[in-house]
């Protein structure tokens, strides 16, 4: 590309040294200080050159900020200009900007690029206004930039969402995913079935965790004592406008055919057992379920203009599709081999459905396992395979990998925090995230679409908790999707992340601190020296499969897990029967022992459990054992992440070691067995 004499002038310009004092985030990808600066007051000159709606909205966001005059010449304000091509921008939100000790002047060559730099524009101003001379050519690195609340587990209002819209305008991210439904609570108000909004909607217990030890039940919403809510129509259509101008746009989520137990309850004739309790699945063989459901998105169609529509499609159970005799037939009437086949026939029928309205189907990645209908885009969340694969295959893919993007996780030490789903990303792992490594090839790359931090709220109550679980983490997952991936870097980011959070704590939100972050679990930060170091361990029963950690090494290399069990440093033991670990290692020499001991994580959502009983045994020849300790423990069922020791201490000499370590209940998790 030859050089332009923009760009020129901007190499010639006297450069400054960049300081993180552009506390800007997402960081803008080329920034060249000038000298000098300029300063805004109330009722400074803006110029916006844009068709009406652009004008309008950006004025309205300028007014936010402070009192703008209209006027045809910027001099001493800012002017907002469209224009039809902008040296160095090839994204319609990009933008150019260059502050002058004359005025600030935006161009792109849209609305979103104006909406965007204005934006940068405001966070380059000190308390006074003040904003020093720069020149910053900035484009997103991809198209979607998302943020994901659930709103069924926990209904959140139109006035908590719009709050996180002004965020995300900041974090210039532009896709808002609404869970609207869940079996928790429908939450979208649909005309033609009241009783969604009447009943579905409603529940005897204030908690998603009440709720469901109290049996998963539903209430009337005149019920004195029911606990939900939605959003009305009049609500949505506000939010949707409200969104919009800030140039996000809201992509709702319809789940189908799963995760629809408050449906099936209100109408169970659409479940494949008629039994208003615990169907997950809607009846694919039964047509009622498609005129339901086509109805319901003929109404989401008409509120949300955004051309992709979320239709779910994750953990379908398909349990009771094997049994009914509708579900049946439709297999055998389609020629479909198995149950996967028969969710991507609802899949491809619902497509087609919005297709022909002119929309997209989005859905999660289990939508592949069919086979994925033709136009349909993926939301990778188990792992990224998914989405390279349909990528790869053509199809849009938005990356929001559970092991990156989940922001129910446990955000710092699990005992610091309010109780979560579990896990541990720590707002560096989020950040550490690439959604496309350099080993994928340039067409498959460009069908991944963008990234997206998604908030589920089983564990998430409040609105105050719902901000705390997505700030800082959300800034993130904003730079990821704006900034250039050589441009990024932890060390860089860190400080505008604390800066950020502070000033969003002082505009009224709920943000972690970063300040007083503890971070990973002390002895995961470095090796362990011990006596059965690099030795030999045989496993008298295979780990599970799943949760290999580092394979036959894992309990012998001296490497500690994290806060998660599945940081791949935790090896899982699912073995059928009481025993679930069995393992002897060989210290290759009789040697003198004083303790023997591992650790066992416990986590009773995902179902993982502290032993019953461990076993210690240890054996000079390899052939006769005894025993040198039996610790026993009552499984409990306990909030939150825990973990326990099941150790011996005294003073043996061996050189074979035996752990057997037996559950009543759950997965069993370790990660050393260490021999002093
Ligand atoms: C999901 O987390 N079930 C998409
Ligand atoms: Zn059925």
């Amino acid at each position: 590309m030859k050089q332009s004499l923009l760009l020129a002038a901007i190499l010639a310009a006297a450069t400054i040294p960049s300081a993180t004092a552009h506390n800007i985030v997402p960081k803008p990808n080329f920034v060249a200080d000038r000298i000098g600066s300029l300063t805004l007051v109330p009722n400074a000159p803006i110029v916006i050159s844009a068709p009406q709606s652009d004008s309008t909205a950006l004025a309205e966001y300028a007014a936010t900020w402070m009192p703008f005059t209209p006027a045809a010449n910027p001099k001493g304000g800012i002017a907002l200009r469209i224009e039809p091509a902008v040296e160095r921008i090839s994204s319609p939100e990009g933008y150019l900007l260059n502050v002058t000790p004359d005025s600030a002047v935006i161009t792109a060559t849209s609305g979103a690029g104006l909406f965007r730099g204005l934006v940068t524009l405001q966070q380059l101003a000190d308390s006074k206004n003040t904003i020093r001379a720069v020149t910053i050519a900035d484009q997103p690195r991809f198209g979607y930039r998302g943020m994901m609340l659930d709103i069924s587990r926990h209904f959140r209002d139109k006035d908590f969402i719009k709050k996180q819209i002004d965020a995300m305008a900041k974090l210039k991210l532009n896709n808002l995913h609404l869970h609207l439904t869940d079996a928790a609570g429908w939450r979208i108000e649909i005309d033609r079935y009241p009783q969604l909004t009447e009943y579905a909607a409603w529940r005897p217990q204030p908690t998603w965790k009440q709720w469901n030890e109290g049996g998963n039940r539903y209430a009337h919403q005149s019920d004195s004592a029911a606990f939900g809510g939605y959003l009305t129509k009049a609500d949505i259509r506000e939010l949707v406008d409200y969104a919009a101008k800030r140039y996000i746009n809201i992509v709702p989520e319809i789940e189908m055919p799963s995760h629809s137990e408050e449906v099936t309850a209100t109408f169970p004739e659409l479940s494949c057992t008629h039994n208003p309790a615990g169907q997950p699945d809607f009846c694919v063989g039964n047509e009622q379920t498609f005129e339901f459901l086509q109805n319901v998105l003929d109404e989401v169609i008409e509120l949300f203009p955004s051309e992709t529509i979320h239709i779910g499609g994750d953990e379908a159970s398909k349990r009771a599709w094997k049994e009914c005799e509708l579900c049946k037939k439709r297999m055998a009437d389609n020629n479909l081999k198995d149950v996967d086949e028969l969710q991507s026939y609802l899949v491809e029928r619902i497509e087609k459905y919005l297709n022909s309205k002119g929309r997209r189907l989005l859905g999660w990645d289990e939508i592949m396992e069919g086979g994925i209908a033709p136009n349909a885009a993926v939301m990778s969340w188990r792992g990224t395979e998914s989405g390279i694969a349909a990528a790869k295959a053509g199809h849009q893919a938005i990356m929001s990998p559970g092991g990156y993007c989940y922001l129910d996780s446990y955000q710092d030490a699990p005992a610091s925090q309010p109780e979560a789903i579990g896990g541990y990303l720590p707002i560096s792992r989020v950040y550490s995230y690439n959604p496309v490594p350099d080993s994928i090839d340039s067409t498959a790359a460009q069908n991944m679409i963008g990234v997206q931090g998604n908030l589920w709220c089983e564990y998430i109550p409040t609105a105050e908790h719902a901000e705390y679980m997505l700030y800082p983490r959300m800034f993130a997952i904003a730079e990821i999707g704006w900034t250039d991936q050589d441009k990024r870097q932890f060390d860089d980011f860190l400080p505008r992340a604390i800066a950020l959070g502070k000033q969003m704590s002082a505009d009224g939100y709920t943000v972690f601190n970063l300040e007083t972050e503890i971070g990973n679990k002390p002895e995961a930060k470095r090796p362990e020296n011990h006596l059965a170091l690099g030795k030999t361990v045989t496993y008298n029963i295979p780990w599970w499969r799943n949760y290999p950690a580092n394979g036959t090494a894992t309990l012998t290399d001296g490497v500690r897990g994290g806060w998660n069990y599945s940081d791949q440093l935790w090896q899982g033991y699912l073995y059928k029967g009481d025993e679930r670990m069995d393992v002897t290692v060989d210290l290759e020499k009789v040697t003198p022992i004083k303790y023997i001991g591992c650790e066992f994580m416990q986590l009773i959502g995902p179902g993982v459990w502290h032993p019953s009983q461990v076993e210690i045994q240890i054996s000079r020849d390899g052939k006769s054992f005894k025993t040198i300790a039996t610790v026993n423990h009552e499984q409990k069922a306990t909030d939150g992440v825990s973990f326990k020791t099941y150790s011996w201490s005294g003073s043996e000499k061996a050189r074979y070691i035996r752990y057997i370590a037996r559950a009543k209940e759950g997965v069993l998790f370790t990660d050393e067995l260490i021999v002093r």
